[in-house]
C-alpha cells in the first residue's frame, strides 16, 4: 500500500509508472468519483511525453494518445457510462495492444475482463491524500514496486 499525500505525489507516481509501461500493458484504475484516477492518468501520460490536456473521455469513452512525442501509444478509456458489459467489444480496445497500452477507468463496468492487467485502486484517505492498493500480475512482478 502506498499513500499519496497530495496531487503532486499522485502525478509523480504516474510518471514513474510511465517509465515501465510497455506495449500490451493494461492498467486498470478503480476507485470512486474523485479518487484520482484521471489525475494518475495525467501523470502517466506526462511521463510518456504528452504535453497538454487530458480530458476525461466521459462521453466518447476512449481518448487516443497515439501521436509523435508520446513514447508509447496509449488509449485512455473511461467506462463509467458503459451500460452493458458487452458494449466494450464495440470499442475495439485490443487493437492498441500490439503497439501500445490501455489505461482503463471503471473497469468493473466491463465485468471481469483483463485478468492479466495491473489493477490499481485509489481511495480518498482525507485531507488531499489518496491510498493506492495494487493487484500485481506476473507480468508486472519484476517492475513492482514502482
Ligand atoms: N492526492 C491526490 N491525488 C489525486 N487527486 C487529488 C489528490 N488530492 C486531491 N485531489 C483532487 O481530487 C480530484 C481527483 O479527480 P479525478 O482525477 O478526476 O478523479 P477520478 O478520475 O477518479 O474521478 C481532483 O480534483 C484533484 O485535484
Ligand atoms: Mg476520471
Amino acid at each position: 500500500m502506498t499513500v499519496f499525500a497530495d496531487e503532486a505525489a499522485t502525478d509523480m507516481f504516474g510518471r514513474r509508472l510511465a517509465a515501465r509501461l510497455a506495449p500490451g500493458d493494461v492498467v486498470l484504475l478503480s476507485g470512486d468519483l474523485g479518487a484520482g484516477k484521471t489525475a494518475l492518468t495525467r501523470g502517466i501520460l506526462a511521463g510518456l511525453g504528452h504535453v497538454g490536456e487530458v480530458p476525461s473521455p466521459t462521453f466518447t469513452l476512449v481518448q487516443s494518445y497515439d501521436v509523435p512525442g508520446v513514447r508509447l501509444p496509449v488509449w485512455h478509456v473511461d467506462l463509467y457510462r458503459l451500460e452493458d458489459p458487452d458494449e466494450v467489444e464495440e470499442l475495439g480496445l485490443d487493437e492498441i495492444l500490439a503497439d501500445g497500452a490501455l489505461i482503463i477507468e471503471w473497469p468493473e463496468r466491463a465485468g471481469g475482463r483483463w485478468p492479466e492487467a495491473l489493477h490499481l485502486t485509489l481511495t480518498d484517505s482525507g485531507e488531499g491524500s489518496r491510498r493506492l492498493t495494487a493487484r500485481v500480475p506476473p507480468a508486472w512482478e519484476a517492475r513492482w514496486p514502482i
